[in-house]
């Protein structure tokens, strides 16, 4: 049993909601009464027209009875800049900083008021204009963590143009492949960027890509505009005087940012957009086959945005919000950009790493900035804990009030870290599970409001029914574990997959008739809370007992010699499945033979006889994409000895698979 943590005076004070009851009936409304429930948002908002009478919601989740659709505010018309730029700089609120900007480089950094933003987006989108990009039309983005990124996505949001942004640490495979997929007409990017003290040519990767998918992939990117980033800041290691010799230029397709903006108006007129219109794309990878382009239209996209960021983030006007995320995954579209500037918040953009200048180098930006929100990944909390707690010392973290993780289950040893260190225990954890294809958070904690539990993802957000359902697609209701589905739609969820609405509705809602199909499993524990299990793909059948790695990798890392672990299945005889581990250790710990048994002992202990692992072995580093994700496929690979592992370009590091070979037993 875990224990129950409660927010503190400190965070409930503060709070628009702060109570548990409060939050259970404002759910339950939202679930009855939807179009009351999120009217009250909207109205928040300027609507050129008003939806039409009787289809504030319609939709369909089951595939028997036809096509999938979703459709909130049909008829209703906007453009989403309005909202959260124009009305903010109407209503008062220019010169509010919508952004601080921290570089690479802790001697640079800049800052943004939401008029200028607004007149830098209409500059810009003035220019895609000029250039014959309009409604509907793809732009592709490939950049760094820079003000221009959120610049050029609004910029397309106000010509009513889709974005498409590729994380700039993907390949230039990769980037063809998302360009030639939704035909992108433009590129943008940056000449390149520093990553700690590593020098990145994102120009080059765009002249390959390009290349790549004229020659290969039969689609003409008609013009690449690229800032001139490199000249500005300061260099983080060696550097020749001429950055402009790292990289060709191409008469006729490339065009610098600074000079096409120049003589732009700071006036833009806003494409008027249908509720349901395109607002971006973002491509996700499946367990199968190419890249999703996950579809997000305008109206349901806003509200969702809106909401959850007011409600996760407990967001008051004098506060300063941090989200660590890249602008290239769904984290950094809805909470770097479209939910903070929708709340009219103030935000910490950081271009660099957690380890640049040194290990302190979030701490110190919290200090800096005095952060008051900050949004993380349990990855990075992992590896900042491997340095020790004297780095967090350094700092003053008082202006800390609610801590947030994404990306995978938080394993409790992680979460006191942050809980207790980072957040010197009067902090909410708000552990936020989601998907790109959701568009905002589905499951969380509420600061002021609900209860914690070290590793839970707590209770559904406003509009959420989340059902777990067992193999046989039957309910499983109180406590139990299952496949975790939703049975309604949110004014966030997904719209279909660009140019591929049949595999949306084979991927997303055929496992299951009637419901969204996560893709995670989940379990609800006696006192109602969810706790996310994993992939389903990662769980573990262990002579008849179902287990998710991550349960069995929390209880690895609880042992203070180890800092990360990772669990696949390897087949085994008997058993039909045993688990096989990998172990990252911490700085001067050595693998021996009774760590092993140590380890092997407490799982028995904490889990069960029958969740002993076979094999525990030495990692130097874990096989991740370069959002931080295991790969299990690979990992799964290594266990069994198979050498003909496959694809390996979307890794951070390829060459730590070949040393995880070398470390097998
Ligand atoms: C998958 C979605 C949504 C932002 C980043 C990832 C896992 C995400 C949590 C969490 C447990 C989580 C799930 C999900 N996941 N957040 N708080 N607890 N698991 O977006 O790349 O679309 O990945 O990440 O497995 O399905 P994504």
């Amino acid at each position: 049993m875990s224990r129950v943590y409660h927010p503190s005076s400190h965070v409930v004070e503060k709070s628009r909601l702060s109570s548990f009851n409060k939050y259970k009936e404002m759910h339950k409304k939202s679930l009855e009464q939807p179009e009351e429930f999120w009217s009250e948002i909207a109205k928040d908002f300027y609507w050129m027209t008003p939806h039409e009478p009787g289809k504030f919601l319609s939709y369909n989740f089951d595939i028997n009875k036809g096509d999938i659709f979703v459709k909130w505010m049909e008829g209703a018309k906007t453009n989403i800049t309005i909202n959260i730029l124009d009305r903010k700089v109407r209503d008062g609120f220019g010169d509010r900083i919508a952004y601080y900007w921290e570089g690479n480089h802790p001697e640079d950094y800049s800052r943004i008021t939401y008029k200028k933003l607004l007149e830098q987006v209409c500059k810009f989108a003035n220019m895609l204009r000029s250039h014959g990009v309009g409604k509907g039309d793809r732009v592709s983005i490939y950049m760094p963590m820079i003000l221009e990124t959120a610049v050029c996505m609004l910029a397309c949001a106000r010509i009513g143009a889709i974005h498409s942004v590729v994380f700039a640490g993907f390949s230039s495979d990769s980037l063809a492949e998302r360009m030639s997929d939704c035909k992108a007409k433009i590129l943008v990017t940056a000449d390149g960027a520093w990553r700690g003290e590593k020098l990145l040519i994102l120009k080059n990767t765009c002249d390959e890509a390009m290349e790549k998918a004229r020659t290969k992939l039969n689609h003409t990117v008609e013009k690449c505009i690229v800032v001139a980033h490199l000249d500005r800041v300061t260099p983080c290691g060696p550097i020749s005087d001429d950055v402009r010799t790292l990289y060709k230029w191409n008469d006729g397709v490339d065009l610098w940012w600074h000079e096409v903006i120049k003589d732009q108006s700071i006036i833009c007129a806003p494409e008027c957009m249908d509720a349901e219109d395109p607002l971006f794309m973002l491509y996700t990878s499946g367990s199968t086959g190419k890249p999703k382009g996950v579809l997000h239209t305008t109206a349901g996209y806003l509200l969702y945005a809106t909401a959850t960021f007011r409600y996760v983030f407990d967001y008051d006007a004098k506060d300063i919000y941090w989200c660590t995320a890249d602008v290239g995954w769904i984290t950094g579209h809805t909470y770097v950009v479209y939910a903070p500037l929708a709340n009219c918040a103030t935000s910490v953009m950081f271009e660099g790493t957690p380890f640049y200048p040194d290990n302190d180098r979030y701490w110190e930006v919290v200090e800096k900035y005095k952060v008051t929100q900050m949004y993380t990944a349990p990855t990075a909390i992992r590896s900042l804990m491997k340095f020790g707690e004297q780095y967090l010392a350094k700092h003053d973290l008082t202006s800390l009030r609610v801590l947030g993780s994404v990306g995978e289950p938080i394993n409790p040893e992680a979460w006191y870290w942050y809980y207790n260190l980072v957040g010197s225990g009067r902090c909410s954890i708000v552990d936020t599970f989601w998907q790109t294809e959701t568009g905002g958070h589905v499951l969380t904690s509420l600061p002021g409001a609900t209860p914690m539990k070290p590793g839970a993802a707590g209770f559904p957000f406003f509009g959420v029914e989340p059902i777990i359902l067992d193999e046989n697609g039957k309910v499983i209701e109180g406590p139990g574990e299952g496949y975790l589905v939703f049975s309604r739609p949110w004014p966030g969820i997904m719209r279909t997959l660009y140019g591929d609405h049949e595999r949306y509705q084979k991927v997303y809602f055929s496992k299951f008739p009637g419901y969204y199909c996560t893709g995670d499993g989940a379990r609800r524990d006696e006192d109602g809370f969810l706790w996310v299990t994993g992939r389903i793909d990662d769980m573990l059948n262990v002579s008849g007992h179902l287990m998710s790695t991550s349960e069995v990798e929390s209880v690895l890392t609880e042992d203070t010699r180890v800092s990360e672990a990772a669990v696949v299945s390897k087949p085994h005889p008997q058993k039909g499945e045993s688990l096989y581990c990998f172990i990252i250790l911490n700085e001067g710990v050595s693998f021996t033979p009774n760590l092993v048994n140590d380890l092997k002992k407490h799982i028995r202990n904490r889990i069960g006889a029958f969740a002993a692992p076979d094999v525990i072995q030495y990692a130097p580093g874990l096989p991740k994409t370069r959002s931080g994700k295991i790969m299990r496929r690979i990992l799964r690979k290594i266990a069994v000895g198979d050498t003909d592992i496959g694809d390996t370009s979307t890794l951070a590091d390829p060459s730590v698979v070949e040393e995880l070979y070398k470390n097998r037993p």
